[in-house]
């Protein structure tokens, strides 16, 4: 497992967003401010049951914050315990264990106007983002998808005044009107647009589709998932080796192995998170034209030179990392 920092926050106000949704507000236990992060980032939340999730930081890291995070919790169904216990047991006051930010799903520097599709709770990443911008005075769109005015999380946030000239809101339950063709929105896309998701899976996939046949060049497309998507491969296939450049040494990775298991088996410590292919957490740069893919964070030009090892494999026999 990774050896990564975790800090101890108290949960300082906790507020109903939504019938499915809470929000948390985290503090330093001593008032102190918690580390710097840039919009887009997420943490790991520790939670009672012994359960840990990643989370997106729901609010850009601007002065106004002092050092504090914002995450939202949507309460699912399905959940595997993770979402139940932090509506259910958890209380203002109390300590959670923390990892640090990390971002995975940054804003791109080199564009010259960003466009952020967010699905239900997948506004949180992109709400920090959409402030990010407003305040550095860029040029953005924030299309926001959700079922009804009820089940709009962050509806203060949203409709500040500095969001409010960039936002499209599109509610299922509404007027007609007011409704994106998701279509008609990416076709025509003007050079230097970056186009940011995340959502749910139906929601990921709808924009995917849009996208692919709008010609959205793909290095221009970043996605933040929430989950695998369900038709996903596994993470088992054939026996391959690592050859770790660096060290000089091989490692071998057994059919029902995963690369980082392997790498964590002869002591080698790669962090990992979410174990999906979701976060990046575990991605070092390699031999990526030598790697069969199966992450969901990674753009088409960073496959050629980087590889996730928590689900991805090698395409042949062997895959050099730069480790
Ligand atoms: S641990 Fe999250 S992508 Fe590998």
């Amino acid at each position: 497992m990774s050896l990564e920092r975790t800090l101890t926050v108290r949960v300082e106000r906790i507020s109903r967003q939504t019938p499915e949704i809470l929000a948390f507000e985290l503090a330093h236990p001593w008032g102190r401010p918690l580390p710097s992060y840039e919009a887009g980032a997420h943490i790991d939340v520790h939670m009672p049951g012994g359960f840990s999730r990643q989370y997106s930081l729901a609010r850009a890291p601007l002065a106004t914050n002092a050092g504090r995070y914002v995450i939202g919790v949507k309460r699912e169904l399905s959940s595997r315990g993770g979402s139940a216990s932090m509506h259910e047991r958890v209380r203002e006051g109390d300590l959670l264990p923390i990892s640090a930010p990390r971002n995975t799903f940054p804003l791109r520097e080199e564009a010259t106007h960003h466009l952020l599709l967010a699905g239900g709770i997948g506004m949180t990443p992109l709400l920090a983002m959409a402030q990010a911008l407003a305040a550095r005075g860029a040029q953005f769109t924030l299309c926001v998808f959700a079922r009804s005015e009820e089940h709009l999380a962050f509806a203060d946030a949203l409709r500040a005044p500095s969001l409010a000239p960039h936002l499209r809101l599109h509610l299922d339950q509404g007027d007609a009107s007011q409704r994106i063709d998701l279509h008609s929105l990416l076709a025509g896309r003007a050079p230097g647009t970056h186009l940011y998701v995340c959502g749910p899976g139906g929601f990921m996939q709808a924009v995917r589709e849009a996208a692919a046949k709008t010609d959205w060049p793909e290095d221009a497309l970043h996605a933040e998932y929430f989950a695998a998507p369900t038709d996903a491969g596994a993470t088992a296939g054939l026996p391959f080796t690592l050859k770790l450049a660096k060290r000089g040494i091989t490692v071998p990775v057994a059919a029902d192995q995963t690369a980082v298991d392997a790498l964590h088996e002869v002591g080698i410590d790669i962090p990992v998170s979410c174990q999906q292919g979701l976060c990046g957490t575990c991605v070092v740069e390699g031999d990526g034209e030598g790697a069969e893919h199966r992450d969901f964070c990674l753009t088409g030009s960073e496959r050629r030179h980087k590889v996730a090892l928590c689900c991805s494999r090698a395409k042949g026999l062997e895959l050099e990392l730069q480790l």
